[in-house]
Parts: structure tokens; sequence; C-alpha cells
């Protein structure tokens, strides 16, 4: 979604600027722009499109100045234009700003704004915000001794509005001076070597700093030359906390590989390893988590666990269910964030409430937890972004440790969650029923699976040569059952996101019910078929689809043998612990996917529509 960069410092902002915007291209926009105050004027270069559309724009203005903002605009309020990129500067030309969000009640504001004089050139909200800050530094002076009369009216405008927000704001008279607030949109603070900057990603500003503040909801904050403070919406000072990024910036860019998604796939054997350091009891019978703020006896009370989350992420939550069901024997609901916020659903009193987000900004997902905490529920969050505003709200959680995941397509954080929901399910089955040996071999277990992630990963080159075969079809079924009916929706989620192939995800035997009537010549059907009790059970499946002509791609564990002729390709993963297994399955849909969306010429790191973080409903 949109994209937050400013810098106040000695260097050209300009360049810093850009390097920014490129490095948010990931998560998803449509527009991009920037601002720069030079000689006591903002100089505003936008265009809809991608950042090196702006690149010839911003060459142009010859820009210079030391203080400014840029933009990259995911569309809500009003269409794909030069007019409605962002940034927006106020009808009397004294404020610029950038804006994350949704301002719910702009059109009242706008309509008292007009009335006041107040012109505007878009048809956004962020806009009417804009001119509602130029409206009250025009009418009010500053609030008192020692106060800033562009800090106090940026605090007085978003007194008035409702809805989201993450803004940097630029003022014609302050040279070196930026204001930037938070409400449920990603705001951090880098503070530099005699520079700052600001940033709705960290992998915006890792480039000149890891020393960052992480703002919360209803904060401030006010960057002039050579110092920063922090305040709260209602003139509360702030003591800021700086924080350390642990990654490096190598770990946001490609390298050698052609798309972040298969840097990302190829990463995970290093992630899985990454999820798990330092997270295994010294006897190596079950797991132990520092930050989940429950105590054992606590954990021991709690009689179902709900998990919410949104897309890949909900599919971790069903494979978790699947799993705790199975070895701690915990009833386990799962829910999608979207609806549980509003459904008021009955929950039992000993419940303890889950979500899962690899980025801790997903809106639906911090709602959920926000409901969930509302009614009472202790809320843990399982989250790969350290200082995320899901971090910061949850009562306790589990870090996913996987680094920055840049392909909006999701693949490293969604096994690390699979890592993290095995290891959950150990942890309450060793308080419950799961014997010493029994843990010790489900740990040996899953310490195995960075290396059976790799040797699935081997099957890579034969993997591009199925996806050469199948890029052409429209449509595609993905079948599987008990923990891989997950990653049946997984692929199919997968393969349409990233090469806009249609494509459904069923439990295997549901086929039969419906979807059926769809298999023909033209429509592929890809089956998990794991060894194991019900393996025949899927071979009947894919006999019932072979004999209406459909073509079929069989993932197999290695050494199982199918009735010859019945698969058109085979894809072998080895044999793994039951709670490894979704991890090492996910390896083969993950490549099918992106090759098949290579093959086919689609933009794979920026598929179209999508965003790497949904922060609006
Ligand atoms: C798909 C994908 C999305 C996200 C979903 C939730 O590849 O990445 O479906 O899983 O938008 O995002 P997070 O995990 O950041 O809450």
């Amino acid at each position: 979604m949109c994209g937050i960069v400013g810098y106040v410092g000695k260097q050209k902002a300009a360049a810093i600027i850009l390097d920014g915007l490129k490095r948010l291209e990931y998560r998803g926009y449509d527009s991009a722009g920037m601002c720069v105050l030079q000689g006591g004027r903002l100089d505003v270069a936008k265009k809809a499109g991608r950042v090196e559309d702006l690149v010839e724009e911003i060459a142009r203005h010859r820009f210079s100045g030391t203080t400014g903002i840029g933009h990259t605009r995911w569309a809500t309020h009003g269409g794909v234009t030069d007019a409605n990129a962002h940034p927006h500067v106020s009808s009397d030309g004294r404020f610029a700003l950038i804006h994350n969000g949704v301002i719910e009640n702009y059109a009242q504001i706008k309509t008292f704004l007009a009335g006041n004089g107040y012109g505007f050139k878009s048809e956004t909200d962020s806009e009417v915000l804009c001119n509602l800050i130029a409206y009250h530094y025009a009418k009010e002076p500053a609030g008192g001794e020692g106060t800033s009369c562009f800090l106090e009216s940026v605090r007085k405008a978003l007194g008035h509005v409702e809805g989201t927000y993450g803004i940097a704001v630029l003022c014609a008279d302050s040279p070196g001076e930026i204001v930037a607030a938070r409400k449920a949109s990603p705001l951090l603070l880098g503070v530099g070597d005699g520079e700052y900057l600001l940033a709705s990603d960290a992998s915006a500003l890792i480039s000149r700093t890891k020393n960052v503040v992480y703002l919360k909801d209803g904060e401030l904050v006010h960057v002039t030359p050579g110092a920063f403070s922090i305040s709260t919406l209602d003139q509360a000072d702030v003591s800021p906390v700086v924080d350390r990024i642990t990654w490096s910036i190598t770990d946001a860019e490609k390298g050698a590989h052609a798309h972040f998604m298969e840097k990302e796939i190829f990463e995970q054997p290093l992630a899985l390893e990454n999820t798990m350091r330092g997270r295994f009891s010294e006897d190596g019978s079950t797991a132990v988590f520092g930050g989940l703020n429950v105590t054992a006896a606590e954990l021991r009370q709690i009689d179902r666990f709900l998990f919410c989350a949104c897309g890949t992420a909900w599919h971790a939550c069903l494979v978790t269910e699947h799993l705790i069901e199975r070895f701690a024997r915990v009833p386990v609901e799962v829910d999608y964030a979207s609806e549980f916020r509003y459904r008021n659903t009955p929950l039992h009193p000993n419940t303890l409430f889950w979500v899962i987000s690899q980025s801790g900004e997903t809106i639906d997902t911090l709602a959920a937890l926000r409901e969930a905490k509302r009614k009472g529920y202790r809320a843990l969050a399982i989250n790969n972004v350290v200082g995320s505003t899901l971090a910061r709200e949850a009562d306790g959680g589990i870090y996913q440790h996987v680094g920055p995941e840049i392909g909006v397509a999701s693949t490293k954080a969604f096994t690390s969650q699979l890592m993290v929901g095995a290891m959950i399910a150990l942890y309450v089955a060793r308080m419950r029923d799961m014997s010493f040996s029994d843990g010790v071999s489900y740990v040996t277990a899953l310490k195995r699976a960075p290396d059976l992630v790799r040797k699935a990963l081997e099957q890579a080159p034969h993997i591009k040569a199925i996806a050469k075969r199948f890029a052409p079809y429209n449509d595609m079924l993905f079948l599987g059952r008990l923990s891989l009916f997950p990653l049946a929706l997984e692929g199919a989620l997968k393969l349409k996101e990233i090469s806009y192939i249609h494509a459904e995800g069923y439990p295997a035997a549901e086929m039969k019910h419906g979807p059926i009537a769809l298999i023909s010549e033209k429509c592929p059907s890809v089956f998990f078929a794991p060894s194991g009790e019900i393996f025949n059970k899927i071979v009947s499946s894919m006999q019932e689809i072979k004999a209406r002509q459909g073509p079929i791609i069989a993932i197999v564990t290695e050494g199982s043998e199918l009735p010859p002729g019945l698969a058109d390709e085979v894809i072998t993963f080895p044999e793994c612990h039951e709670a490894v297994l979704p991890i090492v399955a996910a390896i083969p849909v993950q490549l099918l996917s992106y090759y098949i969306a290579v093959e086919r010429g689609c933009d794979v790191d920026k598929p179209r529509n999508l965003a790497k973080s949904v922060t609006v409903e």
C-alpha cells in the first residue's frame, strides 16, 4: 500500500527520497511523487505510474533542497492520476503533505474548507487534510511561548479528522523541519548521523541508519535541524525510545536473483533456522518462547484457541489448527480477521486468542486483535516485523525472525509461520499428553526441516520445466487433505496472485461435490498425495479426474508409486514428520507458481492491484 519517505539533513533530499521510494515499491502502488523545500518554495514532482516514470520529472526539477518528502500512492479516494498522486500542496501554497490511510470525514471538512476559500486540485481525502492544516495555520497564531505554529496547526487539524493516517508535512515557512504523525498506519523516525529520515517501512531508511524510533498511534514527531521531539495529540511530551534494526541492507536487496520472490523461496532453509534458533528446551523435548507473557500454568487452563489472520497467514492458521488439535488435542477455531472483527462470535471464556501477520500492519488483523482485547481476552501475535503495530498492541507473542519479506507473494514468512505453529503445537502438547520421548522425536524432526526444504528445492529445474508446459492454462485446481488442504488453498492463492491464472483450492475428497464439473482437458489439477493412511484415497480422487481427461500434477513423497499413467507430471518431496510436512510441501507449489508467472511474463514482485501490507479495510 502507500509508502512514506522523508528527509531532513545536509545532503540533497531528492536522491535520498528517490532511493527510499524505490525500496518501497514492493509494497504495491500506482503513483509516486516528492516535494522538496527550497528557496522558501515547496517544489513538487508527481506522476501516476511507476517510480521510474517519476525519475525524468525529478531531473527536470533540479531539486537541490535538503528537506523533502516522497510518497508511493495506492489509490483509495480518486483514480490513478497525476493530480491525485501525493504530495498535495495546500491552496495557499504553504503546506505539502503525504498521507497513508483514509480520512473518513473528508467530505464534511472539504465543504467547510471550500466555504472558507480553499480550493482543491485532486479528488483525494489527503488534500483535504493538507488544506485543513493550512486553515489552522492561517487562523490561529502559535499555541504559546516556545511552541511551533507549524506543529500546532498539524495537531489541531488532526484533532478534527476521523479515520487512519500516517502523514508527513512540510511548511514553506519552516525550512529544515518536518511534522509527521500516525494513527493506525506505520511510521518510523530514522535517527542518522546529522540527519533524520521518516518512513512507513524500515526498508526505506535502512541504507542510511539502523537507529529508529517507532511512533505509536496518536503521536506526532517534529523534526527540526539537529533535533526532534515527540508529543501526543493532547500535547503531552513523549520520551523517545531509540531501537536498533537487526537486519541489514543486503537482506532487502535481490542480489543475484531475478526476483525477490525467488530469493525468498530459496532463503527458506535459513529462514526456518532463524525461526527455531534458541527456541528449544535444553533437554530437547519441547519448545520455549521468550515473549509469550503467558505462564505454563495459565496455558494449562486454556480450553481452546482462536486464530485470526488474512490471506496466506490465514492458511498458516489452518495448518496450525490441524497440528494443535492433532498433537495437543486442544480444540482450535480459525476465523478470517475481517469476519471476526464484525461477527461478534460467542467465545468460550478460556480461549487464548492469536493473530498471525507477517507485516503486523494488516488493518483487519489489527482490528480483530483489538476486538478480542476489548472483550477481555488475552491476545497474542505471531509476527515478522519487530516494532510493528501488532507486536506492540498484542499481550505477547512470537517473532518469526526471517528478515524483511519484500516479494508481495508471501513465501518464507508463510513457512516460518508454519514452523511457529508446529512449535506451539509441541509446546502445548508437552504440557498435556505428549511424552518426553515423543517430544524429543518431534524436536528432532523440526530441526531437520531446513535440510528437507533444501532437498525439496532441488526439484526447482524439474518444476521449471513443468511450469513451461502448464503456463498456458487459464484454470487450475489445487487439491489436498488434512494438513495439506490449507496448502492447496495456498497453492491456488500463490498461482492466482502472481500469474493471474484462475485457481481454486479444495479438500481433495470435496472435489466430487461440485468442482468436478470444471474438469476437462483444459483444467489441470495439482494434487498433494503424501504417503500415509489416506494416500490411496487421494489416488482414487486422481482417478476421478483422469477419467474426465483432467491433466494431473502429483506432488508425492519420494518413493511413492502411483498407478502408471495416472499423473502427467510428478514432483517429489522427501519423507518427513507430520509437523514438518506442510512446510516441505509448500516448496513445490511456491516454485510452480513462481515459474509459471515468470513464463507468462508477469511482474512477479509487483503483481497488479496487490499490496504487500493491506492497511485499509
Ligand atoms: C499472499 C499474501 C497475503 C498476506 C495477507 C496478510 O501471498 O501475502 O495474502 O498473507 O495480506 O498479510 P500479513 O501477513 O502481513 O497480515
